[in-house]
């Protein structure tokens, strides 16, 4: 049988037999392509998320039982953990070399709109330094604190997989050995029209293909091997962290720590939400299992009880950093499938229509199907939240500059008032307007400035830190 034939064979009987409908303009190489691309897609999985079946969680009878998580809390006067203690035990983590780095980097970056990926934004509000660079600076300004390797596992996606290795190679790694970072890349998903449900073209010879969400991490880790590289180094404890934030503390030891001190196989980190319709996910307990519900699941009278004292039950939300163990990582890579279901978004997606015409849709037009990391929670034991405070650790870049929240503008605004804390608090005396930026190799946290000598500083204009 010819390869049309063969394929047709196994398109008709489902309906995507529009797949081939440019068949007879294409060269052998192209049709080859196409070929491996349909060969690639599981049109059953497909067929059945975008018929429905997997969306069906009640949530507004998962959200009358949910309860606030397990939490590690900023004003709490008896904590469940001894944040001393945790510090300690997450120094001493690093310090044994345990600790590894998981970075998520696959993500289109959509919103936000940048030509490139979203790592390589230049967000330093001084120096320019791109997302990339503090993140990785942190790591290597870690590594040296603690005296032992922080391997990186860095996750792309065919989105931005060869951008981001060649940027890297370009910065030397930032100071990271060739050893000490591991760049794989996740798998993609098709995407369906939504109205017929077939599987859309983005060329002649290709299938449209999204990154497979930050989920996608588990397969895409088992695929390289690299939870066995963890354990070929000794990595107990993964720390994982989204590429859009500049001021997350990377590898923050009382984080690692409360971790440890609570056995917990998956710790989160999160923030008191503000409003009870803040746009955060919302971690939760349901049934003895911390997990999320998102703020467009969540049913607004849940979002809205409060407790005796007049706060809100539901107060924390997701920041998307977690501690997780190699350990658990082994448990649940076997049973991803189960644990990791594919949620379905309602998107725009640009398509080749039956002409050939490239259609860029004004509304939504397709389903998307993307994992979600936190969908492990649920399977981790004794989980913990831990609360941070947001002025001085969380200010992600998500959406465009002149948007109404998450854009680099404020992600800079918040980084200056920091550092500006920072370098008052060892007696630099900085006016208020004055732009200031300190490098993650100069100091991780205030406490790196201590005894500095800044008599020299010159605070005649915007102040750059650099080691
Ligand atoms: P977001 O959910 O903010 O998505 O990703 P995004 O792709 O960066 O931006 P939009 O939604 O298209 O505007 C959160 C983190 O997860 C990573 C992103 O790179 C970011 O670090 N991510 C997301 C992946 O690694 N893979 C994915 O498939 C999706």
């Amino acid at each position: 049988m010819k390869a049309r034939e063969r394929m047709l064979a196994k398109l008709e009987p489902i309906g995507q037999q529009h797949l081939l409908q440019f068949w007879d303009e294409l060269d052998g190489s192209q049709r080859t392509r196409l070929c491996d691309d349909i060969a690639a897609v599981d049109f059953d999985l497909i067929a059945r998320l975008a018929g429905g079946q997997s969306h069906g969680e009640d949530w507004a009878e998962l959200a009358a039982r949910a309860t606030p998580p397990r939490a590690l809390r900023l004003a709490d006067v008896n904590p469940v953990i001894d944040r001393v203690e945790a510090r300690k035990r997450g120094a001493a983590a690093l310090a044994a070399g345990q600790v590894g780095v998981i970075l998520v980097a696959g993500g289109q970056g959509t919103r936000l709109g940048f030509p490139h990926p979203k790592g390589m934004f230049p967000v330093g509000p001084v120096s320019s330094a791109t997302l990339f660079q503090i993140l990785i600076e942190s790591i290597v300004a870690t590594r040296r604190k603690y005296g032992a390797a922080v391997p990186l596992y860095l996750m792309t996606s065919p989105a931005t997989d060869a951008e981001t290795r060649e940027y890297l190679a370009a910065v030397d790694r930032f100071g990271l050995t060739e050893s000490e970072l591991h760049v794989f890349c996740q798998g993609t998903m098709p995407a369906v029209d939504a109205a017929t449900g077939r599987v859309l073209l983005s060329d002649r010879d290709q299938l449209f293909r999204a990154p497979d969400g930050h989920g996608g991490l588990i397969e895409a880790l088992e695929r390289a091997r690299l939870i066995d590289d963890m354990h070929a180094r000794g990595l107990k404890h993964i720390y994982y962290m989204q590429v859009d934030n500049p001021l997350v503390r990377v590898c923050d030891p009382t984080f690692i720590g409360s971790h440890l001190l609570a056995e917990s196989e998956l710790s989160t980190q999160v923030l008191a939400k503000q409003s009870p319709l803040d746009r955060v996910g919302n971690v939760v307990t349901v049934d003895g299992h911390m997990r999320i519900i998102e703020y467009s699941d969540l049913p607004d009278e849940a979002a809205e009880r409060r407790t005796a004292d007049g706060s809100l039950e539901l107060w924390a939300g997701n920041c998307a950093v977690h501690v997780l163990e190699v350990a658990f990582l082994d448990r649940v890579v076997t049973k991803r499938d189960a644990v990791l279901p594919y949620h379905v978004a309602h998107k725009r997606v640009p398509y080749i229509d039956e002409s050939g015409e490239l259609v860029e849709p004004a509304e939504p037009n397709a389903y998307k199907f993307e994992r979600f990391v936190f969908d492990l929670l649920p399977e981790a034991e004794r989980p913990l939240a831990v609360e941070i405070d947001v002025a001085e650790e969380f200010a992600p870049v998500k959406n465009p500059p002149g948007s109404d929240m998450y854009t680099p503008e404020a992600s800079q605004q918040q980084m200056i008032a920091l550092h500006r804390d920072w370098l008052r608090s060892v007696g630099v005396d900085v006016p208020d307007h004055l732009p200031v930026e300190i490098s993650p190799l100069a100091a991780l946290e205030a406490l790196d400035l201590a005894g500095r000598d800044f008599s020299g500083l010159d605070l005649s204009g915007p102040v750059y830190v650099k080691k």
